[in-house]
């Protein structure tokens, strides 16, 4: 009698571990899952995408005085955008720290002897704004 006892209880035991078990396992995939997805959105943070056709439009009224409306370039003023080799090497946030920072005279790069300015001359511009604009950018860029 004593003997069933122990093996009714070993059962039931060994039962109760194995429920446990299997309720932990599902736990595990419910919070893997939230998980997961949260993820998405931080890497579209990291990597901000342009709008291109809003950055044409800002294009329009912050660049286009010196760089004109095709982005070809004003003479004496702002360089051709949709040839230049320089722009077509830079990565989206090189562009983006570029236009943040403009190019002074002093800047060895410099070749005009003209100075671009920070965001245009517009220091209200966001970073936002910038990455449409550097979308535009690439839009129109030839190489
Ligand atoms: C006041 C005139 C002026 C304005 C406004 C201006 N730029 Fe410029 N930008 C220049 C000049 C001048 C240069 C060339 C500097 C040099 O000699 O390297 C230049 C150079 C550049 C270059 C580098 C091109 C290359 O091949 O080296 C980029 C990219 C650029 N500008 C983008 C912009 C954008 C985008 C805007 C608008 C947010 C803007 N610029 C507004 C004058 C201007």
């Amino acid at each position: 009698m004593r003997k069933q006892i122990t093996w009714i209880l070993i059962a039931v035991l060994a039962m109760m571990v194995l429920t446990a078990c299997g309720g932990d396992d599902k736990k595990e995939e419910a919070a893997a899952q939230p998980a997961a997805a949260a993820a998405a959105p931080a890497e579209a943070a990291a990597a901000p995408a342009g709008d291109a056709a809003n950055g044409g439009k800002i294009y329009s009224t912050a660049c286009v005085a010196c760089h004109g409306p095709d982005a070809k370039g004003v003479t004496g003023l702002g360089k051709d955008l949709t040839t230049s080799t320089w722009v077509g090497e830079q990565s989206d946030t090189q562009l983006v720290e570029f236009i943040k920072k403009g190019r002074d005279v002093t800047d060895p790069l410099n070749t005009t002897g003209v100075a671009m300015p920070p965001k245009g001359g517009n220091p209200a511009m966001s970073e936002q704004e910038i990455a449409d604009i550097v979308a535009y950018v690439r839009s129109i860029h030839q190489q």
